[in-house]
């Protein structure tokens, strides 16, 4: 197929790229590389063996989305771009409306005019808020407790809307759950300038001596060892789930669905700081702080709708995960800290 990626220098978009092109799909991808970074193209053909071109583009223009997607002749849109921070969504609402819904409506606008039928759209657990029965299925409440767990809902709900009004069109939303780890070439992964807001980001740099401590937010939680517990993914995990999106989308079936993007299995905070202390071989200093704001106490996926839908499963395991997150600090590193194009989503 002939894809368009937003946000393909991105974190999780830089993966699925790569992943595309595997699979022998064409790829053109945008961003406005005001999180991915410039160096994306370049090491995703590194990476890959094959070139790629990331257009930059802010898709909140509506005559610049309209001019690609004239020529382009797409047959389908992966739609990444966005920003993700729960911690910024609450400071900056207007932000997450302005660049996750205001970025999307221009490209759905095109979409419908330019005659692109199919819509694999990154979504997030996110938009199961605090939720009282575990795992979730995607019928689970849908019920979001941040600014950016509402945008994301509101992309859905959107996307769900617009396949009634264009019963051609066949729509995928992958509600992910935590991506982490990197690609094992240490070239792609998520670097953050400063101080990290997730969690292995924040752990790597501290076992790198980058950051002198970690800090757990909560060790009281109703949980089995009072932190919080999230089902973490790898991020080439959650690639190869876009092209099987993507190749699905194919099936003949029309309509909005969402399914699941994790692996089933709920880990603690605390366990993830011992299985990083055991992949990077570092002392990771680490102080308890209060709760976060906005934390869920605990979530993980049902993720048998992918397996039956998609067919897709998580193959990577945790100790994967950390050992490819810590590689990529390392070579980030090592290419140098200050001067860096690495990938942060
Ligand atoms: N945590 C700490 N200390 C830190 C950072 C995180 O203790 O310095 C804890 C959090 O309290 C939480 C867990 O680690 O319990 C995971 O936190 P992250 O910030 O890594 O991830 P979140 O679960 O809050 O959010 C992430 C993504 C969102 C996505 C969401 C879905 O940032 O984009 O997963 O659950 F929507």
């Amino acid at each position: 197929m002939n894809v368009l990626v937003t946000g393909a220098a991105g974190y999780i978009g830089s993966h699925t790229v790569v992943e595309l092109l595997a699979a022998g799909h064409t790829v053109t991808g945008v961003d406005d590389f005001s999180l991915g970074k410039r160096c994306a193209a370049e090491r995703i053909s590194a990476v890959s063996g094959q070139a790629v071109r990331i257009v930059e583009l802010d898709l909140r223009s509506t005559p610049g989305v309209d001019a690609l997607l004239a020529v382009g002749n797409f047959d389908a849109i992966i739609h990444l771009a966005g920003r993700k921070f729960v911690g910024e969504s609450v400071d900056d609402p207007v932000l997450y409306f302005d660049r996750n819904i205001g970025t999307s409506i221009p490209l759905f606008r095109a979409a419908q005019q330019h005659g692109v039928r199919k819509i694999v759209f990154s979504s997030s657990c996110t938009v199961y808020g605090n939720p009282e029965h575990l795992p979730v299925t995607e019928e689970s409440p849908l019920a979001p407790v941040t600014p950016y767990g509402f945008t994301k809902l509101a992309i859905e709900q959107l996307l769900s809307d617009l396949c009634v009004s264009t019963p051609e069109l066949d729509v995928i939303a992958l509600r992910y759950f935590n991506p982490i780890g990197a690609h094992p070439s240490g070239l792609l992964g998520e670097y953050v300038d400063g101080k990290p807001n997730n969690l292995l980001p924040y752990i790597m740099k501290v076992a790198s001596g980058e950051l002198p401590y970690f800090s757990l937010f909560g060790d009281d939680y109703d949980t089995e060892d009072g932190s919080c517990v999230r089902d973490y993914v790898h991020v080439e995990d959650i690639a190869r789930g876009h092209v099987a999106a993507l190749e699905a989308l194919d099936d003949g079936r029309r309509g909005f669905r969402a399914i699941n993007l994790g692996t089933g299995t709920g880990r603690s905070v605390l366990e993830m700081l011992e299985a990083c202390r055991n992949a990077t071989q570092h002392h990771i200093p680490t102080q308890v702080h209060p709760r976060r704001d906005g934390d869920a106490k605990e979530i993980f996926a049902d993720p048998q709708r992918a397996a039956e839908e998609i067919g897709w499963k998580a193959e990577r395991t945790l100790k994967e995960m950390c050992q490819d997150h810590w590689h990529f600090t390392v070579s980030a590193t090592k290419r140098g800290r200050k001067k860096d194009e690495a990938i942060s989503n």
